[in-house]
């Protein structure tokens, strides 16, 4: 759109959606194009009206097909499979490596360079259905939302064998919810995984009891060790019944897919991406 090339011949780009609120006074939801320290361009989406507004999406975490057990599509885990000699999985937690496109958030895997570029002092979490149709359009889509204080999660190394469960799992921060609650929380996974979890926080790195580390747990803190039928993201080795727990969404179908029995998780869930927005 116009204004994005006002910024580029002007020779001063936003490098954040935060700033494109500040400094250049936008103010609606969409797509816009920012540019890295080191000069990197790329396009994301900018929610421009939660809580104040300036949240740019940096990663999205799509599950493709969980019957693939770590293949094609499980960047957020590993593609190469479920392997011990490959205990940090793609590592894309904490490299640079960049893939996806914004309006393709919804339905695959994204990670542009605002994940390492832009210093986030909050972090927000989206479980929305569809990009195009944003939350006041659509209010339905939008699962819950939440954000907390910025810990960095590369700080916690997403590997195989790190810790033992509970013990050394990353911090867990309580969330604030714009859309959804605890209970609706709670009611996204299997009656068993509830068991495991206190609903009302996000955790990083969180470790099972086999000693597979996970990324996030988007709206659960765990008080139980079978974290993987609600963790996302991971290694590139989960031991129990490998390799049906390596994924990312590692073991969200344990007892069939969607089924939202025992530790299965919800169809809804199941079948949402994960988005990240820093502010
Ligand atoms: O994570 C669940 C698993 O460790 C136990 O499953 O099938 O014995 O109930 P199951
Ligand atoms: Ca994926
Ligand atoms: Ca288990």
């Amino acid at each position: 759109t116009s204004h994005q090339f006002h910024f580029l011949c002007a020779g001063y780009a936003p490098r954040s959606c935060k700033q494109l609120k500040d400094d250049f006074n936008v103010h609606t939801d969409g797509l816009y194009t920012l540019t890295t320290a080191d000069g990197a361009v790329y396009q994301t989406f900018c929610d421009m009206t939660t809580a104040g507004g300036g949240w740019t999406l940096v990663a999205s975490v799509h599950e493709n097909n969980l019957y693939g057990k770590c293949t094609v599509g499980d960047r957020w885990s590993s593609q190469q499979g479920d392997d011990p000699r490959w205990p940090e999985g793609d590592g894309n937690w904490a490299n640079r490596n960049v893939f996806g496109t914004a309006e393709g958030a919804t339905s695959d895997d994204f990670k542009n360079p605002g994940y390492y570029d832009i210093r986030a002092e909050d972090v927000s979490v989206w479980h929305p259905k569809l990009l195009c149709l944003m939350k006041k359009n659509n209010p339905t889509f939008v699962f819950f939302f939440f954000f907390f204080f910025f810990f960095n999660v590369k700080r916690f190394q997403v590997k195989f064998n790190v810790g033992g469960c509970i013990t050394n799992n990353g911090p867990s921060i309580p969330i604030i919810y714009d859309h959804g609650s605890r209970a609706t929380t709670t009611h996204f996974y299997g009656p068993s995984a509830r068991t495991q979890f206190d609903a009302g926080y996000i955790t990083f790195r969180a470790i099972n009891t086999e000693r597979a580390a996970t990324a996030i747990c988007s709206g659960t803190k765990p008080k139980g060790c079978h974290i993987e039928h609600f963790c996302i993201g991971g290694g590139g080795h989960f031991p129990e019944a490998r390799p049906r727990q390596c994924g990312d969404f590692t073991s969200f179908d344990w007892n069939g897919y969607g089924s939202h029995n025992s530790w299965s998780a919800s169809r809804q869930i199941t079948e949402a991406a994960v988005f990240l927005f820093y502010r």
